[in-house]
């Protein structure tokens, strides 16, 4: 489907009135005009939790090229010819602004996820993991603009009996961000029970932060470990770094841990991430954890995970 012309008054407002209201509503809100027939129905733009996920780029990308570029209906047309760069981001902008409500984390602070950084972006995510002969399931859930909780089970299948490896609940608060210094820092604890082959209670308070200076993204990460009878043990400092290169993005994370008692150890992890749909909202890294310094030196282990972010898109949606 190609666009109309932009009209003769092409203010922001104006090109939205005369591009996207017809099917997005004159509001936003998605509420097609009664003379169109869609067959799925246009995203609500005023809802911030979703117009505010993805990075402005992304959106630019839909009303360029069309919606089929990205996997999405084809009836969310191509406005690159009926319109000139200028004039797109203009009604994007436009378009973002519907949500009316600032304090959302923009999308352009949503870095990929890394297999050791916990990611100071509040998420909605499944995530399954495999690492050596360990497994998790994960599941985020975002409430409101910054807040997200997390739950995750774990097995692992290796000589002993018990799969199950237990469970960890986690609260996540995005405490500060800037899109200006495309930075932002979140706190947050996990909590693990004595369940499975977990022993004690374990409490992990954390810091992590990630950052956008150029073309790196940096991402990082403090947690002190806490068990039940034991009190403090470790601490770990977390440093990963990656960049962006087309669908892909290589990264590499380092992990010291120094324990109150015993020998510190610091390992590495090579890893890439990949997008894997169109949309963006499916994506999968592979890699592995080597042990460079520290006790009992392990073997590599080989890490991976896939990832789909349910808050974009449906799964099947947007390949
Ligand atoms: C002919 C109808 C139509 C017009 C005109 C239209 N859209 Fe859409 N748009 C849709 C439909 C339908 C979808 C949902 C596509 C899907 O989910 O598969 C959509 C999806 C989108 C999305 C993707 C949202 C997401 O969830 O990722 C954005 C952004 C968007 N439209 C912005 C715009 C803007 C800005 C304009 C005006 C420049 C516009 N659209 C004009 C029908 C339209």
């Amino acid at each position: 489907m190609t666009a109309a012309q932009a009209p003769a008054d092409s203010g922001p407002a104006a090109l939205y009135q005369a591009w996207c209201s017809k099917c997005h509503g004159t509001d936003g809100r998605g509420r097609a005009a009664a003379t169109t027939r869609l067959a799925v129905p246009p995203a609500d733009l005023q809802e911030c939790q979703a117009s505010t996920a993805e990075p402005e780029a992304r959106w630019i990308g839909i009303v360029t090229q069309g919606g089929a570029a990205f996997g999405l209906s084809l009836d969310m047309p191509a406005f690159g010819e009926a319109g000139t760069p200028a004039q797109i981001r203009a009604v994007v902008r436009y378009a973002r602004s519907l949500c009316g409500d600032s304090g959302w984390p923009p999308g352009e602070l949503n870095f990929p996820r890394s297999f050791l950084v916990e990611k100071a972006f509040p998420e909605n995510e499944w995530v399954v993991t495999e690492a050596g002969r360990g497994q998790a399931l994960i599941y985020e859930r975002r409430f409101g603009k910054r807040l997200q909780v997390e739950g995750a089970a774990r097995t692992v299948f290796d000589s002993l009996r018990r799969p199950f490896d237990g469970v960890t609940a986690s609260l996540k608060y995005n405490v500060w961000h800037s899109l200006e210094r495309r930075a932002l820092a979140s706190l947050g604890v996990e909590a693990t029970p004595p369940l499975g082959r977990q022993e004690t209670w374990e409490i992990e308070p954390f810091v992590s932060f990630g950052a956008n200076p150029g073309a790196l993204v940096l991402q990082g990460e403090v947690v002190a470990s806490w068990e039940e009878a034991a009190g403090v043990t470790a601490f770990s400092y977390r440093l990963g770094v990656g960049r962006e290169v087309g669908r892909v993005v290589p990264m590499l994370d380092a992990g010291w841990t120094v324990p109150r008692a015993g020998e510190h150890a610091l390992s590495l992890y090579p890893q890439l991430w990949m997008r894997l749909s169109r949309l963006g909202h499916v994506a999968a890294s592979v890699g592995a954890e080597v042990r460079a310094v520290g006790p009992e030196p392990r073997r590599p282990r080989l890490i991976a995970f896939v990832l789909w972010d349910y808050g974009d898109a449906p799964l099947l949606h947007g390949w």
